[in-house]
């Protein structure tokens, strides 16, 4: 019986090395150790031995047996290493050059921000920027938008929390409070209360509203605002700045347009349409893109400036607005989803 024991375990040994895959392991695992497996065979053998040797074979056998699942064991565990192996992979060196060479590319948000004031440096304005988080301060009341005015009702502006503090950002009063800027038109007054006139700044960037997403609307978007102060400017200036603006960017044969409007902080306002009937996805005559006027004497009054001597006009727009026309994208969300499939278009 002890040399049966032996040669099982070495037949273990030397036959459990080759099996590669869980099918062949059950088979092998029923073979050693199953109802019908060899071990189980020679431990019905008990039955015909002489009482007084029970003992000892009982624990050769225990013993075999342990020996054999351990076996079983490790078996197990390198089918289960090779099964994890395959689903990695080859081995990678992290510090090898990516096999993908192909270049990032722009975002056309990007592209259509950098075009706009490349145009506008041309004719002498320095691009600047501002904060996204602001105060009621900058963002309303110095463009003369009264307290009860319904843009800045906390329905359609993100106001934060009191506690909320910014070191770079200061607030007037006490009790004004922070909010994500509804518009870059704060950054008018963040750059006249800098210095004196003449002045000539476009600003680009983000800006919040609590607006539900559609393909259309989105709670954060782009704008690009500009601000000229100086003395003698007229609206004449104005419509002439945006119609070189939008040929330069969209082509010879584009026209705008002004509707009167209503704008705290020019006076007279207007709304500017746009008509590019050649781009390929226009659909319309006229397009809303923005809205401008002529800086109000009150907002000159608030921030220091002689509103007899210095005039001015101011305009803004949305950037994603003209990148969906320039491009033909009918979706806002498309800009912020980052599918490369999308981004990649823009090369
Ligand atoms: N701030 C306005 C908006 O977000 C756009 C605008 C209107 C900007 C008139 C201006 C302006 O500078 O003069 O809808």
């Amino acid at each position: 019986m002890q040399d049966q024991l032996s040669a099982l375990l070495a037949k273990a040994q030397s036959e459990l090395p080759a099996v590669k895959t869980r099918p062949e392991f059950e088979a092998a695992k029923a073979r050693f150790v199953g109802p019908n497996g060899e071990l189980t065979g020679l431990m019905k053998q008990m039955g015909s031995i002489p009482k007084e040797q029970k003992p000892a074979l009982g624990k050769l056998i225990n013993e075999a047996k342990t020996q054999l699942q351990a076996q079983l064991d490790a078996t197990l565990r390198q089918i289960e290493a090779a099964e994890l192996q395959a689903q990695l992979g080859p081995a990678v060196d992290p510090s090898l050059p990516s096999p993908d060479l192909s270049r990032g590319t722009y975002h056309p948000l990007t592209l259509v921000r950098e075009e706009m004031c490349r145009i506008l440096r041309k004719v002498g304005f320095n691009v600047v920027e501002g904060p996204e988080v602001e105060t009621e301060y900058y963002c309303f009341d110095a463009l003369n938008t009264p307290a009860d005015h319904p843009a800045r009702d906390a329905q359609d502006t993100f106001y934060l929390p009191e506690a909320a503090r910014f070191g770079n950002v200061s607030k007037k009063t006490p009790s004004e409070k922070y909010l994500l800027r509804t518009h870059t038109s704060s950054v008018q007054i963040r750059t006249m209360l800098k210095g004196q006139p003449p002045i000539r700044i476009v600003s680009p960037g983000r800006v919040y509203r609590r607006d539900t997403s559609d393909a259309t609307h989105s709670a954060n978007f782009h704008q690009l605002e500009c601000l000229y102060v100086d003395k003698n400017v007229t609206v004449r200036d104005l419509k002439a700045l945006l119609d070189y603006i939008f040929i330069s960017l969209l082509g010879k044969d584009t026209k705008t347009r002004f509707r009167t409007h209503y704008f705290g902080y020019t006076e007279p306002s207007f709304e500017v349409d746009l008509s590019a009937r050649h781009l390929p996805k226009v659909n319309k005559e006229w397009i809303e893109i923005g809205g401008c006027g002529m800086v109000d004497p009150t907002v000159f009054e608030g921030v220091g400036y002689d509103s007899s001597v210095w005039s001015g006009y101011a305009f803004g727009m949305g950037l994603e607005r003209l990148a969906m026309l320039m491009y033909g994208i009918d979706d806002i969300r498309y800009f912020y989803q980052n599918d490369v499939r999308f981004l990649k278009q823009f090369a």
